[in-house]
């Protein structure tokens, strides 16, 4: 587990580059992951451990990939749509954007529960579609998750900013300056969402 999250804060961290692109290529290495072991081969499997080292990855920006229902949004109904195409590129799997419920400050970066899905994407049911068609065809499915921090909105932050014994330390706490010239609070510092 600690693998995989690592992995995934690593994959976040290529986002500026890799927007809606294909992460890393290696098709030697993918093609011959999509062959059935045979006796003496010593390929890597992609059970194994390292199997992401050489695994290629489709970044899906959920919201502009493909608009199933045509409300204007793409929607995870749309990447299920768009999956014998995937399969057809050659990729290990794909890599979704973050898709879970967010107001949405940050491109969904801001994330307000990890444990629900954003309903301009679909449900949680679409997910479990998703994950089920994709794993038919040999796709593998990871979702960005952005453990550094989360959305004001999110339960433990507003618990956190009311003081509630558990939650105080979730996050980190600094009181802002004040100015010394007019004694107004000053923000702690000049950080902005993106
Ligand atoms: C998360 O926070 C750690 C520690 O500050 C930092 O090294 C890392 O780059 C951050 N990752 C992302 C995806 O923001
Ligand atoms: C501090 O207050 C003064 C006087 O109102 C103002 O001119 C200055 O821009 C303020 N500084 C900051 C960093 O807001």
């Amino acid at each position: 587990m600690k693998g995989a999250t690592w992995l995934i804060v690593s994959l976040a961290l290529c986002w500026d580059s890799a927007w809606g692109n294909v992460v890393k290529v290696n098709l030697d290495d993918t093609l011959k992951y999509n062959h059935v072991g045979v006796e003496g081969d010593d390929t890597p499997k992609p059970d194994e451990d390292d199997w992401w080292k050489n695994a290629v990855f489709y970044q899906i920006y959920p919201r502009s990939f493909r608009d199933n229902d045509r409300d204007g949004d793409g929607d995870l109904k749309g990447v299920i749509e768009k999956l014998p195409y995937l399969k057809e590129l050659g990729i290990t799997g794909a890599w979704l954007s973050p898709i879970f419920k967010s107001p949405e400050a940050d491109q969904g970066y801001d994330v307000s529960d990890y444990r629900s899905i954003n309903e301009r994407f679909g449900t949680m049911a679409d997910l479990t579609e998703l994950v089920k068609e994709a794993h038919k065809l040999g796709l593998k499915i990871i979702l960005d998750f952005v453990p550094n921090h989360t959305s004001d909105q999110h339960d433990w932050f507003q618990k956190s900013v009311a003081g509630t014994d558990r939650y105080k330390d979730y996050y980190v706490w600094k009181d802002g300056k004040y100015n010394k010239t007019n004694g107004v609070r000053l923000p702690p510092n000049n950080w902005v969402s993106s």
